[in-house]
C-alpha cells in the first residue's frame, strides 16, 4: 500500500517536474485519479513517515520553477528600464564648442596629414598629391568644389588651374581676397578617367559615390572645425553631396539650406547655397550672370559690398 502510494507519488512528481507551467501540471494531476497528497501517503503508511528525503530545515522554502510560465510573465512584464551606463550619467553629452584660431589651425593640420596618408579608396593609389584644402581657418565663407584636377594634383592645392583663376575672380568680385575664405573639395584626390596615365591632360572626372563617401568624414570635420557662416557649393556634385538631395543643380540653386552633417556636430548653424562650378562657367560664359545672382545672395547675408570700382 505504502509502496503503491509512493510509486504513484513518484510518477506524479515526475509529471510535476516535466510540466512547463501550472496549467499543464493541473491538467496532468487531474487526469491522474490516483493523485494523492504527501499527507495522505504519510497517513496511509503503516510505519511512521520514513521518507528518504531529509526534512526541510526550518525557515527554508522549496521553490519549483515553471519555465514556460516564467517566459509568459517576462513577455507580459514591461521592458526593464536600462540604467544608464556610469559614464552616460556622469558625462552628459557636450555641445561642440567653437575652436579658437590656434586650435583650428592645429586640428586642420592634423586632418591634412591624415588625408595625405589616406588610402581609403583607389584614388589614394593614383594621386600625386592629396589636396586637403586651404585658406583662412576663421573664414565666414567656404567654397567647396568637386575634386582636384590635373594642376591641383601636381601642386597639392585646390583650385589653382584655369577654373581656380575664375574662382579667384568670383571671390574678388564679392569684395574678398582668396586668403579670406577657405577653399576645399568633396574629394581630396584627383579622380581620373584614365588612372594609368596621370600625365595626360583632360583626364579629369567627377568623383563617384564611393569616393565621395570615403572622403565625406574629412570634409565634414573640416567644416565643423572652420565652422563658416556660409558655404558655396560649386557645381552639381558638390551641391548634391552637401545638401543631400539628388535634384539637379538648377533645382537646388536660388535658396539657402541648413547644412546638416552625418559624422560631426556643428558648433553653430551653417547655411549653404549652390551655384555653378567655375569650370562650367568657362564652358558656358552665359551662365555667369546667374552665378553672380547667387553670389550676391551670399554677399547680402555677409554685408559685402563687392569689389570697389
Ligand atoms: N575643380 C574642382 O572641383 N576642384 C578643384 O580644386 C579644381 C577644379
Amino acid at each position: 500500500m505504502a509502496e503503491n502510494s509512493l510509486s504513484r507519488l513518484a510518477a506524479e512528481f515526475k509529471n510535476f517536474l516535466a510540466a512547463q507551467d501550472e496549467d499543464e501540471f493541473i491538467a496532468t494531476a487531474a487526469a491522474t485519479p490516483a493523485a494523492v497528497s504527501v499527507a495522505s501517503v504519510q497517513s496511509a503508511s503503516e510505519e511512521p513517515a520514513q521518507t528518504a528525503v531529509p526534512p526541510m530545515p526550518e525557515g527554508e522554502t522549496l521553490t519549483v520553477e515553471f519555465p514556460r510560465a516564467r517566459a509568459r510573465e517576462q513577455a507580459a512584464a514591461p521592458a526593464p528600464v536600462q540604467a544608464p551606463a556610469a559614464e552616460e550619467t556622469f558625462s552628459p553629452q557636450q555641445e561642440p564648442v567653437p575652436m579658437n584660431t590656434a586650435q583650428k589651425t592645429a586640428a586642420l593640420a592634423e586632418l591634412a596629414d591624415t588625408i595625405k596618408n589616406c588610402s581609403r579608396c583607389p584614388l589614394g593609389a593614383t594621386r600625386i598629391n592629396a589636396v586637403p584644402g586651404e585658406g583662412n581657418v576663421d573664414a565666414d565663407l567656404m567654397f567647396i568644389g568637386e575634386g582636384p584636377g590635373f594642376d591641383e594634383d601636381r601642386q597639392g592645392r585646390p583650385f589653382v588651374g584655369r577654373a581656380g583663376q575664375l574662382l579667384d575672380k568670383m571671390i574678388a568680385a564679392m569684395g574678398l581676397k582668396r586668403e579670406q575664405v577657405f577653399i576645399a573639395n568633396i574629394a581630396k584626390c584627383h579622380p581620373m578617367t584614365d588612372p594609368l596615365h596621370p600625365e595626360k591632360h583632360g583626364n579629369d572626372r567627377a568623383p563617384n559615390a564611393g569616393e565621395i563617401a570615403c572622403c565625406r568624414k574629412y570634409l565634414e570635420q573640416q567644416i565643423a572645425i572652420i565652422c563658416p557662416k556660409y558655404i558655396v557649393a560649386l557645381g552639381g556634385v558638390s551641391a548634391k553631396a552637401l545638401i543631400s538631395d539628388a535634384k539637379s543643380l538648377g533645382a537646388l540653386r536660388g535658396r539657402f539650406y541648413d547644412l546638416s552633417l552625418d559624422s560631426v556636430q556643428l558648433p553653430r548653424p551653417v547655411k549653404i547655397l549652390a551655384t555653378f562650378h567655375p569650370a562650367a562657367l568657362l564652358r558656358n560664359p552665359g551662365w555667369k550672370k546667374d552665378a553672380w545672382i547667387d553670389l550676391q545672395m551670399v554677399m547680402a547675408e555677409l554685408g559685402l559690398k563687392g569689389a570697389s570700382k
